[in-house]
């Protein structure tokens, strides 16, 4: 274990730090939602907004979470408290540990699906096209499966966690990114070669200027929040186990690049296949749970290579839960003087009876909805469309103004490395980030509120 002064523990190589953060940010959120999303926004045009949003807002945002991590050697709350003592900017740490909180009780849900879609690959429930219908239809079934599978996912997660960020967490990355890597090349290939291929390309790649609307720009800038793992923390307490030697600005760019090129490959695994069989590449969040069990039932090998699917779904689920974990789990460790085992057994547990409503959504409480949103996807629409954007903001103006955005570029910018942050930086922090940011947040909201109550706003 590599220790610093103040006895914390600190990532043993620069590539380990990479896969962990990389592994945060590759998850459902690539897999799951971006095909989705790209496929309900358009194809092509989508990718050129999200893109935008990515390397203009995420990547500036990214490396000021790294370097106030960095710099404090702190879990979030403490982070700001070190940098700015006696005041309340502490609480937009607070807010992140709560995102940390909530995110994770319903990534976990869904986490505990794709776990269970790879016993239903193995045991032929895609080739009779049930396995749907054996997790989310029947009484009994459907309320005490997916809390099951919930349970299951929740305890790799704790346990990896327990272990600590190198034994723990590094280790963990180190086996399990190359596996996804892997993964997601032979499905790429598998699905490239299907004959009736060409069709899905062209979708994905084919700009259609007419598709683009504003829901689409707020969609893709929201999603560039989650799949960077932004906005609450998450990055700021991977980059408190940094040593002072790297270079933050060369680091960020290599997480996004893993992850928006998991994100596009994603998407080349599944609309090519999609289309070769026919079905509907705007099906929305049932694309992988429901479409995608019904294109592995028509492939030739269906069963293996959807075995091979909902592994990788579910790798990526797992590395990018542990981080959720972290954030909350340094925060007890930190400021609570709680041991990391117990801190991440109770919490964890919390965590997952906190999961249970949003699982029980699609069973017994499925007569619970909130502005028209069953419970996960409102779990998910406070997060993303409030808690996240708001964390983003805050963190900004704090670097940019309070601790100012010269103290934090020359922070980022120690250590060796071929990229330095500068001017254009300070500027995307306290100008461009905030104003972008704050539109999209309260056009996101004002959306989801026209849409419910049918005001009839115009723009939307
Ligand atoms: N980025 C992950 C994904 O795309 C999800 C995630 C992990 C996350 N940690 C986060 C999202 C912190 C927001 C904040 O699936």
């Amino acid at each position: 274990m590599d220790l610093n002064e103040q006895n914390r523990e600190q990532w043993v190589s620069r590539v380990g730090f990479i896969l962990a953060a990389a592994g945060s940010a590759i998850g459902l959120g690539n897999i799951w939602r971006f095909p989705y999303i790209t496929g309900t926004g358009g194809g092509a045009v989508f990718l050129i907004v999200y893109l935008l949003a990515i390397f203009f807002i995420g990547y500036p945002i990214m490396v000021t979470e790294m370097t106030i991590g960095r710099k404090t050697q702190r879990n979030p709350i403490g982070a700001f408290k070190a940098l700015a003592p006696n005041s309340p900017w502490w609480l937009v740490g607070a807010l992140g540990v709560l995102s940390g909180f909530v995110i994770l009780s319903y990534y976990s849900v869904v986490g505990g699906w794709s776990l269970a879609y790879i016993f239903k690959a193995i045991g032929g429930s895609f080739v009779t096209g049930t396995a749907f219908d054996e997790l989310f239809i029947g009484q009994i079934s459907a309320t005490w499966g997916p809390i099951i599978w919930h349970f299951v996912f929740m305890a790799i997660t704790i346990g990896i966690i327990s272990a600590g960020v190198v034994k723990g967490i590094q280790k963990s990355v180190q086996i399990l990114m190359p596996i996804l890597f892997i993964l997601l090349f032979v499905l790429v290939v598998r699905s490239l070669t299907l004959p009736g291929a060409s069709k899905g390309v062209a979708f994905y790649l084919r700009p259609d200027f007419s598709l683009l609307t504003w829901r689409s720009v707020l969609n893709a800038v929201a999603q560039s929040f989650f799949t960077l793992s932004l906005g609450m923390g998450a990055m700021l307490t991977y980059g408190s186990y940094l040593s002072q030697k790297e270079n933050i600005p060369d680091s960020a760019l290599s997480v996004v690049g893993l992850d928006t090129l998991v994100a596009v490959l994603a998407g080349f695994a599944i609309f090519p296949a999609v289309f070769a069989f026919g079905f509907d590449p705007g099906a929305g969040a049932g694309l992988t749970f429901i479409t995608l069990p019904a294109v592995f039932a028509e492939m030739p090998l269906g069963a293996f290579f959807g075995f091979l699917f909902f592994l990788l779904l579910s790798i990526a689920a797992v590395t990018s839960a542990i981080s959720l974990l972290e954030v909350v789990v340094a925060y007890a460790v930190d400021e609570l003087k709680m041991t990391r085992v117990s801190a991440s057994i109770i919490i964890g547990l919390i965590v997952f009876v906190v999961g249970i409503p949003s699982s029980l959504g699609y069973s017994v409480l499925s007569d619970i909805t909130f502005l028209g949103m069953d419970l996960l996807d409102t779990y998910d629409w406070i997060s993303n469309c409030v808690f996240l954007p708001l964390g983003g903001l805050l963190t900004c103006i704090f670097a940019g103004y309070v601790w100012g955005s010269r103290n934090t570029a020359e922070e980022a910018n120690k250590g060796e490395g071929s990229f330095k942050v500068g001017d254009f930086y300070s500027i995307l922090l306290k100008v461009i980030v905030p104003i972008a940011i704050f539109i999209v947040m309260i056009f996101g909201i004002l959306e989801t509120l026209n849409a419910h109550f049918e005001w009839g706003l115009p723009f939307f």
